[in-house]
């Protein structure tokens, strides 16, 4: 067993849609598998518009819809996450341009869908001002990434 937990951090811009679906799909993961003491999991928007605000009623409703709760509260990213978490996983290239600059080790920023070659995107688009088929689509992205990131990150144990 690892001695402490590892720190997964989803980023996107304004931690209101992408984000925090993909928190609330990964910790549906561990929970199904009872690996919630081996994982420490939290989301941040590179954008600080909406701190302290609920997920987007949009992305909160389509999770819920699939048995996701989408309860994180929207912040921005702060120093400390830099160091703090092992990986930081991006939705899209500028949210991951964006952790470099900050000065974060780059190896440890990846873009979610590298867990989902099938998908032929890189980055998981983006639904603030479009429709509702558009969170539909985020999460089927995202369901399908984080199953290969969860599964990644345990084999990673298994190595170490
Ligand atoms: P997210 O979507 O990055 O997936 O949370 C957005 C939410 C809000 C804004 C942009 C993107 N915004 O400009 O307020």
């Amino acid at each position: 067993m690892p001695s402490r937990p590892q720190r997964v951090l989803f980023v996107c811009l304004g931690n209101i849609c992408r984000s925090p679906a993909a928190e609330a799909v990964f910790r549906t993961l561990i929970s199904e598998r009872d690996l919630e003491e081996r994982f420490e999991v939290d989301s941040a928007g590179t954008g600080g518009w909406h701190e302290g605000d609920r997920a987007d009623p949009r992305s909160r409703a389509e999770g819920a819809r699939r048995g996701h709760a989408v309860d994180s509260m929207a912040r921005q990213i702060r120093d400390h996450d830099l160091d703090h978490h092992d990986m930081i996983v991006c939705m899209d290239r500028e949210n991951h341009q964006a952790m470099i600059g900050l000065g974060t080790d780059p190896g440890k920023v990846r873009l979610l869908l590298e867990w989902h070659s099938e998908s032929g995107i890189d980055e998981v688009p983006d639904p603030y001002y479009g429709g509702e088929d558009g969170f539909v689509r985020m999460y089927d992205l995202i369901e399908a990434a984080c199953e290969g990131l969860l599964g990644e990150l345990l084999s990673a144990e298994t190595d170490a």
